[in-house]
Parts: C-alpha cells; structure tokens; sequence
C-alpha cells in the first residue's frame, strides 16, 4: 500500500522542496549503506544520529513515519531529575481518568549504585498530564510517592487492569516477586494475585499485559534481580506465564530466552512479542555483550490454549536492548531502547525513532496522539498521530 505521506513526499520531492514537519530529519537511507573504508564505524554504546541533530528529535527511516507523526508533531522533555536517580525507569500505566502516568524508579534508590539494594525499596511515582505546560523546550513538572499499602517489592512492569492497576515485581532478598493489584486511588491498597508457581518462587517478574480478549495475564520472568545482587540465585528458566486471575491457574506459554524482559499483545491479540535482551545480563556489571540477543521475537497466540507458536525473529535493535515496548491501534510496535523509542510496522521493518540520545527502558500511550516515555533521569512527552491500543482504569 503506498501511503498518502509518501504521495504527498513525492510529489513535494518532484516540485523540488521537501516540506518535513518540526524535530523531523529525514535520512538519506541509501547513502547510509555504505559508509566506505576510512568511515568511523560506531559500536553499540553510541546512538546512531549521521545528521548530528539536537536531541529530541525524530528521526524517519521510512516515509510511513511521517504518518505516524502527522503534521505537528512534537517531542518534549516534561520533567527532570537529578543524574545520579533513574526516577522515570520502568512500568508506566495510563489513567484516563485522572490523566495521569504511574511509573516506577529504579530500583537501586539514590543514591545510584547503592549495593545494600536488598534493604531499600524502589518507588512509584505519578505525574499528572494537565501539569504540563505549552511552551516549547523543555520543562520539570511535579512527581509525587504513591504510598502503595502493603508496597510491591521492586515494581517493574505495569499495565491497566479494568479500574485497577496491574504490577509485577522483582522481589527483594528473600521477599517473593508477585502480581499485585493496586487501586489507583487513596488510599493504593494492593492484593497480591499470586506469588509462587506451585509454591516456588519466580526469579525476578520483569513485565506483564493483559491478553485483549481473554483477559487472562502473561508475564515474564527474568534473572536481572540476581545480577542486579537483590534477589537469591535463580531456581527456575527465563520464561513467560500465562495467569488466569479467576481460577489463579498458571502454566509456561514460551521458554528458551538468553534474558526474558518485555511483553506485548498486537491488539487483535492475536501475536504476541516477547524480548530477550542477553545482551544486558551483565549490565549490573557494566558489561554489554555485543554477541547475546537484543531480540524482539514475534508468536502466533494459539487461539485455544493461547500458547505461543511459531517463534520468529521481530526485530534486533542497533542500540541497547528493546526492554520495554508497546502496540498502537494499527499494530506498529514501539520498542524503548537505548537511544529513545524505535517504532516497527507489524513486520518488523523500522519506520522511525522518537530520538532521545539516550537509555529508555519503557513507554506508554497517553491515549490516542500521545505517548510518555520513560527516559531514566527524565520523561519526554511526544504528541503525533499515533493513538495507542491498551486503555482500561473506566
Ligand atoms: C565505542 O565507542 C566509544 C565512542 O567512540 C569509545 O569511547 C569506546 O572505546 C568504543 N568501544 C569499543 C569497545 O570499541
Ligand atoms: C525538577 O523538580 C524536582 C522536584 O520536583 C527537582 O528535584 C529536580 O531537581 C528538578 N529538576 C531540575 C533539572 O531542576
Ligand atoms: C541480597 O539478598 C540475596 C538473597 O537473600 C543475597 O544472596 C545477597 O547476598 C543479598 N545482598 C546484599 C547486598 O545484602
Ligand atoms: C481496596 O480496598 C477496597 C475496600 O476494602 C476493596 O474493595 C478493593 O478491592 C481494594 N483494592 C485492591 C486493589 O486491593
Ligand atoms: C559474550 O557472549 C558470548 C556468547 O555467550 C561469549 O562467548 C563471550 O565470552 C561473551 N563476552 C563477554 C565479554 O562476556
Ligand atoms: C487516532 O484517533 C483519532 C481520534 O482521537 C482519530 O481521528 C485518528 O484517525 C486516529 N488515528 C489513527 C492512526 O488511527
């Protein structure tokens, strides 16, 4: 299908002047695929910007970005903390009642690097949307603690749950990783769904969805709360579980990850995405391994049992890992990396990138032509066209 962008690009490019919207660059795709003996060929720990452009900015390697941008869009920083605390790191969850984003810091407390993790708890946060400001550049609204009651050992991965909200967490020295539900509003008391499986703890619960039509929970399991020197060496494989929260069943759907992290659904629910970033399990230690997987992979989600089939290669990021990602309404997949947010069309071809310079670990759609994205030290807000597929908390 040719798209209207690229119609409209064409024939821009034909009359001699290409019109791009604002923070766009456009890359010359076939001039970057040889860069010819003497270039500087770059390795994983840059951020890959040939045009040198300020960050934030997008940057379109498919002229279907530009729909997915319309014709205004805009990337903004809209709060910022202090370099040594990833305040904004992980498990954002939209609430369309109270416009407002809950996410959860890192879980090493500040100070960053702090080894006694086992004694300290990380936190969750909430910003509220209407806070932000409309002026250009960037700008620090207020974040504030969510007293959750009892609290989630180590939130990681989050996503709405009818009205309520829905964690995982890592767990902490002998504190079991769980499932918890926690009400979004005064006073955030939580029930744990479940914490063991046959009465063994999982290792460290890394991220969760909800299937789009049976309801029923999948998440995955991981080993980063070991090498990250907060939870006992692993017992059981990386793998990702499908939990029924009726009949509190839970079963393995898919199994044989380097390093299980993030999930996702396309909205029809019938594929699903699962990462397998073994390139980060020696992250703790300042050890990226090149060599190890930073592997989105696709399955068909058997409609009957809803296991996952026919595991394919999605996508291999160029930059850090594709940790934590998410569908739009038309099934486009954006994945945070470690250069901002990388956005796929539902075969894995990369469109863009929402260009930050910078680690994201996470990202969600503030309903539809907006998206907040977890950038460690800061958040960024983008507006565009893109609208998301998940929105529950009615
Ligand atoms: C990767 O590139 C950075 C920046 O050019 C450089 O400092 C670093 O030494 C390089 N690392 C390796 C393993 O080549
Ligand atoms: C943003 O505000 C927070 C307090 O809400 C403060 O801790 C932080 O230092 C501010 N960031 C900057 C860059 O001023
Ligand atoms: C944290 O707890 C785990 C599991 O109990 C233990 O193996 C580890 O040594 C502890 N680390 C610290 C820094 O206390
Ligand atoms: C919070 O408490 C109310 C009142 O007891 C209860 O109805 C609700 O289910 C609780 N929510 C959670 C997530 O625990
Ligand atoms: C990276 O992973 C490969 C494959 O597992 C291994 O052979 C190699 O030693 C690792 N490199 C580092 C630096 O850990
Ligand atoms: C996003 O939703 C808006 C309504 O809020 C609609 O006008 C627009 O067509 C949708 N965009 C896409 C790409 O589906």
């Amino acid at each position: 299908m040719i798209s209207i962008a690229w119609v409209l690009l064409s024939l821009i490019g034909f009359l001699g002047a290409i019109q791009l919207p604002p923070q766009t660059v456009l890359l010359d795709v076939p001039a970057l695929s040889v860069l010819g003996n003497d270039a500087t060929f770059r390795n994983i720990t840059t951020p890959f910007n040939p045009t040198n452009t300020p960050t934030p900015f997008f940057q379109v390697w498919d002229e279907r970005f530009l729909d997915i941008l319309g014709p205004n869009p805009r990337v903004r920083i809209i709060a910022q903390g202090s370099d040594a605390f990833e305040f904004a790191h992980e498990a954002p969850i939209w609430d369309p009642i109270e416009d407002q984003v809950f996410f959860a810091s890192a879980n090493l407390g500040p100070p960053r690097g702090n080894v006694n993790a086992n004694t300290t708890n990380n936190d969750v946060f909430v910003i509220k949307l209407k806070d932000v400001k409309d002026i250009p550049g960037p700008q620090n609204i207020t974040w504030t603690k969510v007293p959750i009651n009892p609290p989630v050992q180590v939130v990681n991965g989050g996503t709405p749950f009818g009205d309520k909200l829905l964690f995982v967490g890592n767990g902490r020295g002998n504190l079991p990783p769980t499932v918890t539900l926690v009400n979004p509003r005064p006073p955030f008391n939580s029930t744990t769904l479940l914490d063991n499986f046959h009465g063994r703890q999982f290792n460290s619960l890394d991220d969760v969805r909800v299937h789009p039509k049976s309801k029923a929970i999948f998440f995955t399991d991981t080993k980063y709360g070991f090498f990250g020197g907060f939870r006992p060496e692993p017992m059981v494989p990386n793998q990702v579980y499908r939990f029924d929260p009726v009949t509190r069943e839970v079963h393995v759907v898919a199994d044989n990850f380097v390093m299980t992290n993030g999930i996702t659904f396309s909205p029809d629910g019938n594929t699903a995405y699962v990462s397998d970033t073994g390139a980060c399990a020696g992250c703790f230690d300042g050890i990226y391994n090149t060599t190890e997987p930073s592997t989105i992979y696709a399955y068909d989600v058997d409609p009957q049992t809803q296991r996952f089939l026919n595991r394919r290669t999605f996508l291999w990021a160029d930059t850090g890992i594709p940790d934590g990602f998410q569908a739009d309404s038309n099934g486009n997949i954006y994945a945070s990396t470690s250069d901002g947010v990388q956005v796929y069309d539902p075969t894995g071809i990369l469109l863009g990138k929402i260009f930050i310079g910078s680690n994201s670990a996470n990202n969600v759609f503030a309903g539809n032509g907006r998206m907040v994205i977890m950038a460690e030290t800061k958040i960024v807000l983008v507006e565009f066209a893109a609208n998301g597929s998940l929105v529950e908390l009615t």
